[in-house]
């Protein structure tokens, strides 16, 4: 893979013809004149994303047919160019393309792998807002990830299973695919009646005529569009407002139903317990996605709703709840940062264990850290994979969280719990990097914590204790 594409970006241009003095940045992500860059920089996926303009909002109108698996999709996107732009990117991989327009002018466009290339008629300045729409439809299907797994839109037997982490959403939309970049949403997605189609936000609205059913859902706070889903399927649908006035939208295949109940019962109670901890919940609403679907081997943190392959058990739907704040509400930057999401939601079920009469976190450490030099464990540091088929891995997770908690000894439990909420806090809608993460907890604490994380979460092998 990573031949193929130092291919593919060899191919798209020499950075020699760029500006003077342009061309010695980002490799991958350098721009050449007035042309957005094929990738957002990211060297672990340097075809995700797209430089030179940035994505508010997506309102995207799909009709999903479960039986002939084809996908029906017009999405139009305001963004506003970063820089003058002669021609631009957007990712989208298989479908058909059958016309894009920016600023309602006819555009040029072609596709080179996963690339969807724009040329809008005249050149957009930098600083201008514009408005492409493109319309596609097609058979969609899943990417492969390098470590294996399947991401993007994965047809089920009753509909489809919509995942994107970390590649998928070019699946199935037109995208400006890389965490660094986070926009609002519309869906209006239509599907047979019986079915239903779940998207993240609040749901606005459902309509049935002629057979069809279209759901419009709105994700208003900012989105990486890995979050997004469109998950379709036979679903019972549950709606109730907490005492808080978050609106949960539980969608369930009956088939995992009577599995699902006790745990996704503890939603509220779940996210009152987080919030507690980590601040406000980030969302108006919440939910989750319990599907019958082809075995993924994951559980996803789809904005605002969590999606399962089948009914979870309550330290996942602790996880990826705890995702809602570091992972969705704080992103990455870039890929290599994954611990700042895996470790964290590993370490907020820890911390659920520990405070709901499980073993204590200092247990969990302990028994991971019983384990030998040689063990997957200590394959590689979880603050530097490596590569993307390693942003998955126990290292990532489970040292990730070992990081937090020598990090809480450290500190002291007020000290660390005031460092997560300040986190989620500061970066609300944001991002974060390992640096700023590692400068706050100093400064928090008022420590030098430099070689307690040095050790952690880039040394190789199995750390000594301190
Ligand atoms: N972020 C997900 C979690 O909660 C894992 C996603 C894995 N994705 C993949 N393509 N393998 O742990
Ligand atoms: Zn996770």
């Amino acid at each position: 893979v990573p031949v193929a594409v130092a291919a593919l970006l060899a191919a798209a241009g020499p950075a020699a013809a760029g500006p003077a003095g342009s061309t010695g940045s980002a490799g991958s992500s350098g721009t050449t004149g007035s042309t957005g860059s094929a990738g957002a920089g990211d060297p672990y996926f340097p075809l995700a994303g797209n430089g030179g303009y940035h994505v508010s909002r997506y309102d995207l109108t799909l009709a999903y047919d479960p039986k002939t698996r084809h996908l029906e999709g017009t999405a139009v996107l305001t963004a506003r160019a970063t820089q003058r732009l002669t021609r631009f990117d957007l990712d989208l991989k298989g479908l058909k393309v059958t016309g894009v327009t920016v600023d309602h002018h006819k555009a040029a466009h072609r596709r080179d792998g996963q690339e969807l290339v724009v040329t809008p008629r005249t050149a957009l300045r930098e600083g201008r807002e514009f408005r492409v729409t493109v319309t596609y439809n097609g058979v969609p299907g899943p990417v492969t990830d390098p470590d294996g797994s399947p991401d993007g839109w994965i047809p089920t037997d009753d509909g489809a299973f919509v995942a994107g982490e970390p590649q998928g959403a070019m699946t199935w939309f037109p995208a400006n695919n890389h965490p660094e970049d986070k926009s609002s949403y519309d869906f209006t997605i239509t599907v047979p009646q019986g079915h239903t189609a779940v998207a993240n936000g609040v749901l606005r609205g459902q309509r049935t005529a002629h057979g069809r059913t279209t759901f419009r859902w709105c994700q208003s706070e900012p989105m990486a569009a890995y979050l997004a889903t469109a998950t379709v399927g036979k679903f019972k649908v549950e709606q109730y407002t907490t005492r808080d006035g978050l609106k949960v939208y539980n969608a369930v295949d009956p088939r995992e139903a009577a599995k699902a109940a006790p745990v996704l019962k503890k939603l509220p109670s779940v996210l009152e317990w987080e919030s507690r901890l980590f601040g406000p919940y980030p969302y108006r609403a919440a939910g989750s996605v319990v599907d019958h679907a082809p075995k993924v081997g994951y559980a996803l943190e789809t904005q605002t709703r969590p999606l399962y392959d089948s009914a979870p058990d309550l330290a996942t739907l602790v996880h990826e709840s705890a995702h809602q704040w570091f992972g969705d509400s704080v992103s990455l930057t870039r890929w290599k940062d994954i611990w700042l999401n895996e470790g964290f939601a590993t370490y907020a079920e820890w911390l659920y264990a520990e405070q709901h009469g499980g073993p204590s976190a200092q247990k969990a450490f302990d028994q991971l850290y019983a384990r030998p030099a040689g063990d997957g464990l200590w394959a590689y540091p979880p603050g530097d994979p490596g590569s993307g088929a390693k942003i998955f891995g126990t290292p990532v997770y489970a040292r990730g969280a070992m990081v937090l908690h020598e990090l809480r000894r450290a500190v002291g439990d007020r000290t660390f719990l005031r460092i997560l909420r300040t986190w989620a806090t500061e970066h609300r809608y944001g991002h974060g990097t390992t640096a700023q993460f590692t400068a706050l907890a100093e400064r928090e604490s008022g420590k030098d914590l430099k070689s307690l994380f040095h050790t952690w979460l880039l040394t190789k092998g199995k750390p000594k204790k301190a």
